[in-house]
């Protein structure tokens, strides 16, 4: 990230934008702002190619998606830290997640800030950074009650969107709906997928050894569960292709997606 350039938009879903040009500007009032670097040499030169990426937990998804997107020079959108904002934002405020209309109201209202750079994590609500406060496990156990919260999905659907608009359609995007709604239209799509007992042994790893095996069933397999009464992650869509990382590493994995990437656009996929 040293020496480059942050550009600083508000995703405004108006196309128009191009690699390398900056557009600031100071509103964020209805949408989303970001920080976004813009990456040199990129596929595709002036061509989208969104590539939408959909996975249970553990699936690898996050670290896979952001590699991908380095790899191939495109901004990168985590729509599960969305999700997670939202949250974090209705406990900052102690509303009742339960009372559907306020939640969804304050999706409508958040002021969001994000990095769609593979390269910076951060995540900001009324200019709070929370990017390490949203992965906390407080808020990993009640974000499933704001995701299956119907308006608070038709909100984020629609800045998801306008975020992908407004980089020039040229995005790794992943979350759980992606594939299937958010950007159906994507040049590629694709399913991250593992066995319960690979996602377990991950997440179990991720979290430095810290949790009981009740705890990861119940932060895995439990919101998994949950959250699939309103999105479908587990069986690919027609036309969308499947990566079963069970037995592949990480760079097995990454490999196996840069080779959906050229199946799917017919062209070499990156370094
Ligand atoms: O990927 P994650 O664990 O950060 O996702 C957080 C939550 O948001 C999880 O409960 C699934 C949900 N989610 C969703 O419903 N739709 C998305 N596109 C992304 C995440």
């Amino acid at each position: 990230m040293a020496g480059a350039a942050v550009t600083e938009f508000e995703a405004s879903g108006e196309a128009g934008w191009e690699a390398g040009t900056e557009i600031s500007a100071a509103s964020t009032a209805r949408g989303t702002t970001v920080r976004y670097m813009p990456g040199g040499e990129p596929v595709r030169v002036g061509r989208p190619l969104v590539i939408a990426i959909d996975g249970p937990s553990g699936s690898g998804k996050s670290s896979v998606s952001k590699e991908v997107a380095r790899r191939l020079r495109l901004a990168y959108l985590d729509t599960g830290a969305m999700y997670r904002a939202v949250t974090w934002d209705c406990l900052d405020r102690e509303l009742d997640l339960g009372d559907s209309a306020l939640v969804e109201a304050s999706a409508r209202a958040l002021d969001l800030e994000l990095s769609t750079s593979a390269e910076l994590e951060y995540v900001a609500v009324r200019g709070n950074d929370v990017t390490a406060a949203i992965r906390e496990p407080h808020i990993s156990a009640s974000v499933s009650a704001v995701a299956t919260n119907l308006g608070v999905r038709d909100e984020l659907i629609r800045r998801q969107r306008a975020l992908i608009a407004a980089h020039g359609r040229r995005m790794v995007v992943e979350g759980r709906d992606i594939t299937t709604v958010v950007a159906r239209d994507a040049e590629v799509r694709l399913l991250l997928t593992a066995s319960e007992e690979a996602r377990l042994r991950r997440r179990g790893l991720q979290l430095g050894g810290t949790q009981s095996a009740e705890e990861l069933v119940q932060q895995v397999v439990e919101r998994d569960a949950r959250d699939s009464t309103v999105a479908s992650f587990t069986q690919a869509a027609d036309g969308v292709y499947t990566v079963d990382s069970s037995d592949l590493d990480f760079e097995e994995t990454v490999s196996a997606v840069l080779d959906v990437v050229q199946a799917a656009v017919g062209r070499p996929a990156g370094a």
